[in-house]
């Protein structure tokens, strides 16, 4: 089975998903022929930093354009989708551990592009570049050869040099926000002919956190998983993922309510006993806690679609808080998020949240 990331990398700037700063303001380049010669794209992973870079090269170069828009039949589209376009050097800083080869596949943007109009590095977690490689991208940029550009992405653009960062045009990408992850998350399904269940595809576009790469590669597990031509059910992918279950959180939350501090203690040692990560058990509990307090705020704030709990459980959720004020659900948020912070660094990875318990069963 085809990999849905590589299968659905955008190969126009029409299908890129949110980045719409980005978007534009690159397309606006390209029909106003003002390019520069090196660009820096910082951002969280999966983001779509490598997918805009590929773009924004395959723009530049097509024979044919369409505005801003490549052909994708050109012989230099055809060849840089292909990855065999002599004028796109791609890099991977992370990967390349032969420091020299690197040096020198920069200083060779000296010589002009093979056929195409300009000759382009992309060179991936450019952060990571040695220092004889860093410098001799310095010394490019400060006067590059004008068919020369250079696209740099990281996701940690803090470690890189600020004389390299100041050569760039910057553009800072943003995480994908749920919606835009479920909408594409949806028309690859259609195209793949595979059905999800109504929440499945938020549960999934919920635990990519803002990562398109994860999102697709939980969707193909997903896929694997259930078999071609069966549904996937949002039960699958909790499995699948080893998601709490948020029905035990719903008991929980209902212990803690009821203020039995033995009781929801107890609880939490049959949880670690029965193999639950207590820390991804935290995690879903500050989830559902927040989607309590956002739903006694305002109903309208919860929905299936956009929280991937089921119509069930948030009439659970509205009866469970009916008898709470919304500060006694914000106290509760609030001890569980330092609760879920300070296991991080627990030598007994249980004790912020028993600590936590104590304190949320005591409270007024
Ligand atoms: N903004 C987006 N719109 C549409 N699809 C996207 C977007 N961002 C990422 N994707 C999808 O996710 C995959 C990975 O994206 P990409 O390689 O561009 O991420 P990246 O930002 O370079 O991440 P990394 O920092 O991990 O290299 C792409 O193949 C594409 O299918
Ligand atoms: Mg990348
Ligand atoms: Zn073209």
């Amino acid at each position: 089975m085809a990999v849905l990331y590589r299968k659905y990398r955008p190969q126009s700037f029409a299908e890129v998903i949110g980045q719409e700063h980005v978007a534009q303001t690159l397309t606006n380049s390209i029909t106003g022929k003002n390019i520069s010669h090196a660009y820096l794209f910082c951002g969280p992973r999966g983001s779509g930093k490598t997918t805009i870079a590929r773009l924004f090269a395959k723009a530049i170069n097509c024979e044919k354009p369409d505005g801003a828009e490549p052909c994708n039949k050109c012989s230099s589209c055809m060849e840089i989708m292909q990855g065999r376009s002599m004028d796109l050097i791609e890099i991977d800083a992370a990967s390349h551990t032969g420091v020299d080869d690197v040096r020198q596949l920069i200083e060779g943007i000296k010589f002009a592009p093979v056929k195409s109009k300009y000759k382009i590095f992309i060179i991936d977690e450019c952060h990571q570049l040695s220092k004889s490689a860093a410098n001799a991208l310095l010394k490019t940029l400060e006067e590059p050869p004008t068919h020369a550009i250079f696209l740099l992405a990281t996701t940690e653009a803090h470690k890189m040099i600020a004389t390299i960062i100041s050569r760039c045009q910057r553009f800072d990408f943003k995480k994908l926000q749920i919606s835009e992850i479920i909408k594409k998350l949806e028309f690859i399904a259609k195209k793949e002919n595979v059905k999800f269940d109504d929440s499945a595809l938020s549960l999934i576009a919920l635990n990519a956190r803002g990562s398109f790469r994860d999102a697709e590669s939980l969707m193909d597990q997903c896929i694997n998983f259930s078999g071609s031509g069966a549904t996937v059910k949002t039960d699958d992918i909790k499995e699948l993922l080893g998601i709490v279950e948020v029905g035990q959180i719903s008991k929980f939350v209902d212990l803690l309510i009821s203020k039995y501090a033995k009781n929801s203690i107890l609880f939490l040692n049959e949880m670690a006993e029965g193999g639950v990560d207590l820390p991804e058990f935290a995690k879903t509990l500050v989830f559902y806690l927040r989607e309590c307090l956002l739903l006694k705020i305002n109903p309208e704030f919860l929905n299936a679609k956009g929280s991937g709990l089921s119509g069930e459980e948030i009439e659970k959720i509205k009866s469970q808080t009916a008898g709470l004020t919304d500060k006694q659900i914000q106290n509760m948020l609030e001890l569980f998020i330092d609760a879920e912070n300070k296991m991080k660094y627990s030598s007994i990875i249980q004790l912020p949240l028993e600590l936590a318990v104590i304190d949320a069963t005591n409270a007024e």
